[in-house]
């Protein structure tokens, strides 16, 4: 992903952010689900995406039957991502903790499906493309948010914490971090930048959570198989994703001064009663999500 590549909602890795909304839509619609996003189905619906993409308008029914499959599975492993970090940054929230940043937030709707304790602050770092998208679509619902919320429009690799700042965060103020469903777009450099730069922005008592792959997934996602059928989802996620030259971000941050924790995905899941079925299982098994004190 060189520096300068542009995306929108529809296109690159901005589609990746319209698929875990769809993945959220069709979680919403389970019996047993795990979390509900009121929005999810509102923003599929209006997308333009240049394949089906399952949520409102366009049920798994007909989709062909890989990629239903792809997309039930999909759904699966991202109730149980979406369910754990909303509790990690609840008990953040609730422990004290009056600043939440979402990085790389896409159509992530916290603000506004978590019952907020009073007097938290919420950032949501993204592209401007992605947040005005979400904004339109969240205004045209009249969805209110439940906590104070911030898009801050910025370039995860280029100087986000100005723009952070400028949207009014306090690094003077412990805050929660969340990077879910991004570590693996950023190329090693600016993984590197990214947790050195929250570092600098954590007071004491912050902490973070992160979705990490270990970099023993790539035969999965490089995988024929596997290729074939991410592209149903309009991309090619073996492109987009990188693994050279990273350091294992457990390291980054205990050599930071971060107290560490992590699980695997499909342990999680099992706590919350759920096994992880078809293709994503494959790369869920290599999914791990980290937490982190300060
Ligand atoms: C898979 S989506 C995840 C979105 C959200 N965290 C969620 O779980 O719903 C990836 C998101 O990362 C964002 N992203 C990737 N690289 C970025 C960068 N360099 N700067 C800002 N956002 C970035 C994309 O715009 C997209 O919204």
């Amino acid at each position: 992903m060189p520096q300068s590549e542009e995306w929108d909602i529809v296109t690159g890795v901005g589609l990746t952010a319209l698929g875990v909304a769809a993945g959220r839509a069709l979680e919403t619609e389970r019996p047993d689900h795990l979390v509900s996003d009121p929005y999810a189905g509102a923003f599929v619906a209006a997308a333009d995406a240049p394949v089906p993409v399952p949520g409102r308008f366009c049920d798994t029914r007909r989709l062909s039957a890989a990629a239903a499959d792809l997309w039930t599975s999909l759904a699966a492993y991202l109730g149980v991502r979406s369910r754990f970090f909303d509790q990690y940054l609840m008990e953040a929230a609730l422990g004290g903790i009056g600043q939440v940043v979402v990085a790389a937030a896409g159509l992530d709707v916290r603000a506004f499906r978590l019952e907020w304790p009073p007097g938290v602050e919420l950032f949501e770092i993204d592209r401007a493309t992605v947040l005005d998208f979400k904004d339109e679509v969240l205004g045209r619902c009249g969805a209110r948010p439940r906590c104070g919320r911030h898009p801050v429009p910025a370039d995860l690799r280029a100087d986000w914490p100005t723009a952070l700042r400028n949207a009014g965060f306090d690094p003077d103020r412990p805050a929660v971090w969340l990077a879910e469903g991004l570590l693996p777009f950023l190329p090693a450099d600016a993984e590197r930048r990214f947790f050195e730069r929250i570092g600098q922005l954590s007071a004491p008592g912050s902490r973070l959570a992160a979705e990490h792959l270990e970099p023993d997934v790539r035969p999965v996602i490089e995988d024929p198989e596997y290729r074939d059928a991410t592209r149903q989802l309009g991309v090619d996620i073996a492109t987009l994703w990188h693994f050279e030259g990273k350091e294992h971000p457990s390291r980054l941050l205990t050599a930071a001064g971060w107290d560490v924790r992590s699980a695997p995905a499909p342990e999680i899941a099992a706590e919350y009663g759920r096994e992880l079925p078809g293709l994503m299982a494959r790369t869920a098994a290599h999914s791990r999500f980290l937490s982190a004190e300060r």
